[in-house]
């Protein structure tokens, strides 16, 4: 059976300024995958999930999510078509709470959330316990976990989740891991996710691109980061 994919970039080109930055960015991935876009510091992986998401136009190439060009299409609607947006650093509001996070999230997916909410404080038992303490105060184990959490109130079908290991501790990072497997298997959801985290991608991805430059330049399985060599040469370790 061929699979159509729920996600498409096509010699995605965007640039800040007069700086090109994304230089004919070309993947895709089918529905419920996750794959892990990775590469050196600078190479562009953020620039291209801004990309993705709509807060940076493309200059050129195109975006096809489901079948549909969202190239033109604004970030707002495209996290109403169903893509979640995590991105890196988290963009919490630190003064909210949880459960005003939360909101959020709901409001931005536009759609009704409410039975999403018990998912998510099942996923993440923490966010449960902690409902109405302010989200700057949590560990970045915590805040990642409600950055997650937020995205997934939006029901979405695809999650942009850019370096979820970022300032966290080995453990959690194994924790966040195991459970954004069991959201995407129960739910459905197909994952980009960037990272640097050899462990997080080993856990997490399924199969994986590498960037350089602006541009995907190769994929590789999850097996052939085994060899020091290879992650030597793709990540900033
Ligand atoms: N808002 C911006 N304005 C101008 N240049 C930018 C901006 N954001 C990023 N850049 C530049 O674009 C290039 C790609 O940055 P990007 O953040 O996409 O890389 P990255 O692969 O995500 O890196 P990291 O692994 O450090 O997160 C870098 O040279 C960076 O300095
Ligand atoms: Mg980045």
């Amino acid at each position: 059976m061929v699979q159509k994919p729920i996600l498409e970039a096509h010699e995605l080109c965007a640039q800040y300024g007069e700086t090109p930055i994304l230089q004919g960015a070309d993947f895709s991935l089918q529905a419920g995958e996750i794959v892990s876009i990775i590469g050196r510091n600078g190479v562009g992986k953020t620039t291209l999930m801004k990309c993705l998401i709509g807060l940076l136009r493309a200059t050129s190439g195109s975006i096809v999510f489901r079948g549909v060009d969202i190239t033109r299409t604004s970030a707002n609607d495209r996290a109403k078509m169903g893509i979640g947006y995590i991105p890196q650093g988290r963009g919490l509001f630190p003064r909210l709470t949880v459960s005003e996070n939360l909101m959020v999230g709901e409001l931005i997916g536009g759609k009704n959330g409410a039975k999403l909410y018990d998912l998510v404080y099942n996923f993440f038992p923490v966010l449960a316990e902690r409902k109405s303490q302010v989200a700057g105060t949590m560990s970045g184990g915590q805040q990642q976990m409600l950055a997650i959490g937020r995205a997934l109130v939006g029901s979405p079908n695809l999650i942009l989740l850019d370096e979820p290991s970022e300032g966290i501790q080995p453990s959690i990072v194994q924790e966040i891991a195991a459970n954004m497997r069991e959201v995407s298997k129960q739910l459905g959801i197909a994952i980009v996710l960037v990272e640097q985290n050899i462990n997080m991608i080993r856990l997490l991805a399924q199969r994986c691109y590498v960037m350089n430059k602006g541009r995907i330049i190769k994929e590789i399985t999850v097996a052939e980061l085994e060899d020091p060599e290879v992650v030597r040469r793709h990540l900033s370790v």
